[in-house]
């Protein structure tokens, strides 16, 4: 299973814009995504984390030190507190007016407009399945007619196992995380927690393990690229999508590959 794209202009390669488009925006916050959109992003990624009173927030580090005018971890502030944030100006002051987004705001603009990948944070997960982040995330996104436009991830395999558990046909992506890998190859992993995608670094992308998945017919994507020259060795190697912080760029590079 992988989500179904509103804008899928080039078969069957899927142009992800990382945490938006965020080599010019803040990234993780609405201005980030709408302009992932305008540059044709078909899908786009984002990390959440459940803030003090339990709502689904999009964020990437457990602490709000780095892309807020707030400290400390994020777990220990409610969603009114986080919201009152400046989210922007870390970027740039003019972009003081972005804020934490919800995970809900995010659904509402993408419902209809573009898929998303939902990476659940490590540091939001626990072994509480029915009062997890997983169960909270996967009601929302039914809740604005997404299912079949997401992918799920995580670093941490229990959520992965958990979204399977709660929705078996939910699409999934191991995000590769060598702690809990043991030395299996890609297919071996992909069937073993029975998921529907390959996520890793290009810095962790062994040539033995891209045969391995072209053998397998396992969709792949890699993260984080922002130069031309190995968006092109990596779509020529066969890969199913690229995270990139320039949708843009990685835009051009497909319509002339
Ligand atoms: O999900 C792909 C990529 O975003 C994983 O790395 O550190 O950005 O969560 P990170």
């Amino acid at each position: 299973n992988l989500p179904t794209l509103y804008n899928d202009n080039d078969d069957d390669f899927i142009i992800i814009a990382h945490r938006g488009a965020s080599a010019y925006y803040p990234e993780n916050t609405m201005i980030a995504f709408k302009k992932a959109v305008e540059m044709e992003a078909e899908m786009i990624e984002l990390d959440v984390m459940m803030s003090k009173d339990g709502v689904p927030i999009v964020f990437h580090d457990a602490k709000l030190n780095r892309h807020t005018n707030g400290s400390s971890y994020i777990k220990l502030y409610s969603l009114k507190e986080l919201k009152n944030l400046d989210a922007g100006s870390w970027f740039h002051p003019k972009f003081s007016d972005q804020t934490i987004p919800t995970l809900e705001e995010v659904l509402t603009f993408a419902s209809g407009k573009v898929a998303l990948n939902i990476e659940i944070k490590t540091e939001a997960v626990s072994n509480d399945i029915e009062n997890s982040i997983e169960q909270k995330a996967l009601q929302l996104v039914k809740k604005y007619g997404m299912r079949n436009h997401v992918l799920f991830s995580s670093f941490d395999y229990r959520a992965v196992q958990h979204l399977k558990k709660l929705d078996p046909d939910i699409p999934v992506a191991l995000l590769y995380n060598r702690n809990q890998s043991r030395r299996l190859l890609p297919h071996q992993l992909v069937e073993q927690y029975n998921v529907d995608a390959f996520n890793c670094s290009y810095r962790q992308l062994k040539r033995k393990w891209m045969a391995d998945l072209n053998k397998h017919k396992i969709p792949t994507f890699i993260y984080t690229v922002d130069s031309k020259r190995r968006m092109q060795k990596l779509i020529a190697g066969g890969v199913t999508g690229i995270f990139t912080n320039k949708p843009d760029l990685l835009k051009s590079v497909v319509q002339n590959y």
